[in-house]
């Protein structure tokens, strides 16, 4: 990648700006900014309006291309965003909390190392699903097949909310923007001090991607509002603002082009470093919903 990188060093925090979730100052941002919008292959697939951006996704490597080809009219409704406004709105009691809410309620209590996000598997069950009929949003569930491993997931993310820094693996995939914003910070390794190597905003129906050359490691933040308070380790929003992200992994004997160097990466694991004491773990990618529990509880929500 023809990158200038930001050492570690430039990137420790010098001022009382430089705090959660990205720990960089406003002049580093900018900086930032500024590599990811310049950096060969492009880390955002969209519609080239320029020479100079056509140049730069020139080399993007065909399958997230496919992925991005196939997502790139995806949206959700008006009333599919209305309606999950509703259910992430903060609650005057728990008996009219709303299922996301609830969901990330319960997230936070198991790990407030970081405000909680929301993974809805496309494919397959979600750990919460439960929740759905337990608190009167459906009468029955589905029985539905699953779970680790969705190849395609959809993401919410709470405003001001993030997740760790962590890498897919050998796996290729796309993070593409359905509703609301998020940042995306991309970095050159698995570590906690590891060096920034650019930081993008997604809007709805812009793509960003990763295959395990490149891209592999980010961190992902909703920079809408979030409400009173600095965003942080045991922060919980305020608000009903959100983004989505439509996500799918391809495992390397998925993609068109097969890595032959013996490891087994894949989907069902993705490695992070924790918030907490900076140490790698390894996410089991269980989801919270699947959804088709959520799509019902969608439709089935008043919009007054
Ligand atoms: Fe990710």
């Amino acid at each position: 990648m023809s990158m200038t990188n930001l050492t570690p060093s430039a990137d420790t925090a010098d001022s009382g700006e430089a705090g959660h979730p990205f720990h960089i100052t406003k002049e580093e941002e900018r900086r930032l900014r500024l590599q990811g919008a310049r950096a060969v292959p492009s880390p955002v697939i969209g519609q080239a309006t320029s020479f100079d951006e056509y140049a730069r996704q020139l080399m993007i490597p065909p399958a997230v291309m496919d992925l991005a080809r196939k997502a790139a009219d995806l949206r959700l409704s008006a009333w599919e965003v209305e309606a999950m406004r509703k259910h992430l709105a903060p609650a005057e009691s728990d008996e009219h909390m709303g299922l996301l809410r609830r969901i990330l309620r319960r997230k936070y209590d198991q790990d407030s190392s970081h405000p909680p996000y929301i993974r809805v598997a496309c494919t397959g069950r979600g750990d919460f699903d439960d929740l759905a009929t337990e608190h009167g949003h459906l009468d029955s569930l589905d029985d539905t097949e699953g779970d680790i491993g969705s190849p395609v997931v959809l993401e919410i993310w709470p405003a001001q909310h993030y997740s760790p820094i962590h890498s897919h693996g050998h796996t290729s995939g796309i993070v593409f923007c359905l509703a609301g914003q998020l940042d995306v910070m991309l970095y050159d390794s698995l570590k906690w001090d590891a060096t920034k190597l650019g930081l993008v905003t997604l809007t709805p129906g812009q793509c960003a991607w990763l295959t395990k050359e490149t891209y592999a490691v980010h961190r992902v933040f909703c920079p809408m509002d979030g409400g009173d308070g600095s965003t942080g380790p045991g922060f919980m929003n305020s608000t009903d603002e959100f983004g989505a992200s439509f996500h799918v992994y391809l495992n390397p004997d998925e993609t068109a082009v097969l890595h032959e160097d013996g490891e087994s990466y894949n989907r069902d694991v993705f490695d992070y470093i924790r918030e907490d004491d900076h140490r790698r773990d390894k996410f089991q990618t269980h989801s919270d919903l699947s959804w088709s529990v959520l799509r019902r509880v969608l439709s089935s929500t008043p919009l007054t």
